[in-house]
């Protein structure tokens, strides 16, 4: 009998060698800004009660409304595979009362997220995030702060062909203000029933759909960026302030919608412009009301979360992903069963002085030794056989230009920490 394979699930995005070194490259990249800022991390469940996604990130999103994975466990509770990270930390926080400790809570997270999207080049249903949140302080500086380490993240890919675009919802009585006069001016539109249902939770949605006669319909609307309170005006300069002290650039963009409801004050979204239509590589802003709304104290926070499938496109279309970068910096091919226990130690030792070392197993020609050798991409190679044992010395083959120098065995170390 024979049966028949097995594929993935549809839009999910995963990793196999050799992309996969590159993909745990970009996301140790881009999280290590936030490690180096005094971020801790935080390891949360991939599944959570349904209901911290619904009132958390809010029904009147696209994400909440069409695209949650939600099921009944055994116990008939409902239960949603994470679609975002903040609700979860927020959760978790509270839970831990790590809200009642020092402020601000710095945190950090990496991993798999789950959204039923229509999948498509760089949108998938199983992607990946990295992401951070400072929780109990409400001060400008962080919020620039929080920019800044998205953008060294990013930096650090040697990403460039990419834009910030910031802007700010503003505090409760700026919402309010805006929310007034936009209604007032959506009331004047004709709007189909999804749109107009749409638009009773959270008017602002409308700025974000993309139909081009609901574009130019928006076109006069009244923007919120000119309804700010005194207060939130004055942070959102503050923000803007420490980011040309910081020589970030960016762009106000006042019809930035996030796809999220709980975003007020600063907002941000980062855009490549090499990725087409899925181009958002990592988002994110502030929010006041969202611990109280899971049941913690009035604490507001400030957050990102970076797209790693989405970055790793980025970078590939930027090209900043060098051959080889991955490979291992020696192989060693030893000629036959005398020289292998010789060659596990030698490796075992140049590994712990972080040199990437490679063994060529199996009961191979030195042909094919060669030959994998070459595939491995390994920067240099060793034979070893009876006669280098016997006089302790080695041919050292660099393979980018095939020169060879004759090192001491015990030397190999210093010579390839100075080498690499
Ligand atoms: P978000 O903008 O929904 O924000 O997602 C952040 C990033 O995740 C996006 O910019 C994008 O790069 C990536 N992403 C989202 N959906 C997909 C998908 N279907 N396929 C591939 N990549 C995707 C949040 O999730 C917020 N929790 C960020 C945040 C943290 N705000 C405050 N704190």
């Amino acid at each position: 009998m024979k049966y028949e394979k097995i594929q993935a699930p549809k839009g999910v995005s995963e990793y196999a060698p050799p992309l996969s070194a590159a993909f745990e490259w970009v996301r140790e990249s881009l999280i290590s800004p936030a490690k180096l800022a005094g971020y801790q991390l935080m390891e949360l469940p991939v599944f959570e009660d349904t209901s911290l996604f619904s009132r958390g990130v809010g029904e009147s999103t696209d994400v909440v409304s069409k695209e949650m994975y939600t099921f009944e466990d055994r116990g008939g509770r409902s239960i949603t595979l994470r679609p975002e990270g903040t609700a979860g930390v927020m959760r978790a926080v509270i839970e831990k009362g790590l809200d009642r400790g020092q402020l601000p809570v710095k945190v950090w997270y990496s991993g798999a997220f789950f959204r039923a999207e229509r999948p498509q080049a760089g949108r998938f249903r199983q992607f990946y995030q990295v992401g951070i949140e400072a929780i109990g302080l409400d001060d400008p500086a962080i919020d620039a702060e929080v920019i800044a380490i998205a953008d060294q993240g990013f930096k650090s890919l040697g990403l460039k062909n990419y834009r910030l675009e910031i802007t700010s919802l503003g505090d409760a009585q700026s919402r309010a203000a805006h929310r007034v006069d936009l209604l007032k001016f959506i009331s004047k539109l004709d709007l189909d029933e999804a749109t107009a249902a749409r638009a009773a939770i959270n008017p602002l949605r409308l700025f974000d759909d993309k139909r081009p006669e609901m574009k130019a319909a928006m076109a006069g609307a009244p923007l919120l960026l000119d309804y700010l309170s005194e207060n939130s005006a004055q942070n959102f300069k503050a923000v803007k302030a420490y980011l040309d002290q910081l020589g970030i650039e960016y762009l106000v963009n006042p019809r930035m919608v996030r796809g999220l409801d709980y975003y007020t004050g600063t907002t941000f979204e980062f855009i490549h412009e090499g990725l087409g239509a899925q181009s958002g590589i990592g988002g994110g802003g502030r929010y006041d009301g969202l611990m109280e709304i899971l049941g913690g104290q009035a604490l507001s926070g400030i957050g990102f979360g970076l797209g790693v499938d989405r970055a790793l496109l980025a970078a590939q279309a930027e090209g900043v992903l060098v051959e080889n970068q991955f490979s291992s910096d020696l192989f060693i091919i030893p000629l036959g069963e005398n020289q292998m226990s010789a060659c596990l130690s030698i490796a075992a030792k140049l590994r712990t002085a972080g040199i990437r070392t490679e063994i060529a197993f199996g009961d191979r020609a030195l042909k094919g030794a060669m030959k994998a050798a070459d595939k491995s991409g390994s920067r240099y190679v060793i034979v070893l056989g009876d006669s280098e044992l016997a006089s302790g010395s080695v041919e050292l083959k660099r393979m980018s230009d095939g020169s060879t120098r004759s090192v001491k065995i015990d030397q190999l170390q210093s010579v390839l920490l100075g080498d690499l």
